[in-house]
């Protein structure tokens, strides 16, 4: 099947030379030009238009940087774009997921919102995800052709629903790369350097898996019995985090960003209760 790929950057690089690798064609394009020369020397075709590149496939990817950026390329090539499937690969809000979706619906396009949960080096493992939401009937068609870019996992109708899902993650990430550097930092003070610290902490966060598993369901019902770790005792160690982080010189923000809602719950009378108690203060974080 012939794919086109609309921006080549580091990531729509490697999303068409995914495609080239698993004997589709690919027809590219990007706004500037010598992108793509390593692609054409594996076999893709160079469109010289972006209108000639959508023409090319019923596929249409496009991975740019911004959702202005798209709107600003695709806007005036909605007669090309008819009848084909369109799969944005943008990151965005999911906001902007939705206003795209509906914007190609008033358009006849088909149209798929989709994050990708990797780096390029990563584009072609069927180990990592790509999520899509939108059309139902545009993931059943192309499914196939996707899952050569990653594993595809379909989240359902609503446009907006996997850039919903990549902004949680990426804020999952930051969270846990950020405890990982207090982590490097408070050791690596005593001597330990980030590279042996990081394997007992590798299999830390395997542990931590495990809590999530264990607080989904208490969040889901509203019910937080603290029969494993209570929010007192929690609070407890985290003033060893915040006395070892000072007494070695360190920034002690985090520590001390992550001790507030302990505190809040806890003067609140929620103390015996479990870490998932802590949902109700982010959901509601100005309670009267
Ligand atoms: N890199 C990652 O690890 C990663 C991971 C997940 C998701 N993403 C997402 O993938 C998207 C692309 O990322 P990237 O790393 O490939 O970025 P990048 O290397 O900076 O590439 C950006 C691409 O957008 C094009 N572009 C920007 N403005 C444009 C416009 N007005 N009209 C036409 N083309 C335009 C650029 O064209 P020129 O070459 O002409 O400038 C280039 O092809 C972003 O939304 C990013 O968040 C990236």
């Amino acid at each position: 099947m012939n794919v086109t790929v609309l921006g080549l950057g580091s990531m729509g690089t490697a999303l068409a030379g995914a495609f080239l690798d698993a004997g589709h064609t690919a027809t590219v394009w990007n706004r500037s030009a010598g992108k793509d020369e390593a692609l054409v020397a594996r076999g893709a075709e160079r469109a010289a238009t972006a209108a000639d590149a959508v023409g090319a496939s019923p596929l249409v990817v496009v991975c740019l940087s911004d959702d202005d950026a798209v709107h600003h390329l695709l806007g005036p090539l909605t007669d090309e774009l008819r009848g084909r499937t369109l799969v944005n690969l943008t990151s965005g809000t999911p906001e902007q997921a939705r206003e795209s979706a509906a914007w190609a619906a008033s358009h006849g396009i088909g149209y798929l919102d989709g994050a990708i949960m990797s780096t390029p080096p990563g584009i072609g493992s069927s180990a990592i995800m790509l999520l899509y939401s939108g059309s139902s009937e545009a993931f059943a068609e192309h499914r196939e052709v996707l899952a050569c870019l990653g594993d595809p996992v379909d989240l359902g109708d609503d446009a907006g629903v996997a850039s919903l899902y990549d902004t949680a993650l990426l804020g999952m990430m930051w969270a846990t790369l950020a405890g990982w550097l207090q982590g490097v930092a408070l050791t690596g003070a005593d001597g330990v350097d980030a590279r042996t610290f990081t394997p007992v902490a590798l299999r830390w966060t395997a542990a931590v898996n495990t809590f999530m598993s264990t607080y989904a369901p208490q969040i889901d019902a509203g019910v937080y019995p603290g029969d494993d770790a209570t929010l007192a005792v929690h609070l407890g160690a985290l003033e060893h985090l915040l006395h070892a982080s000072a007494a070695r010189g360190l920034d002690a923000r985090l520590p001390q960003l992550l001790k507030a809602p302990f505190e809040a719950a806890v003067a609140a009378g929620h103390g015996a209760d479990s870490y998932a108690r802590l949902i109700e203060g982010v959901r509601a974080p100005h309670p009267a």
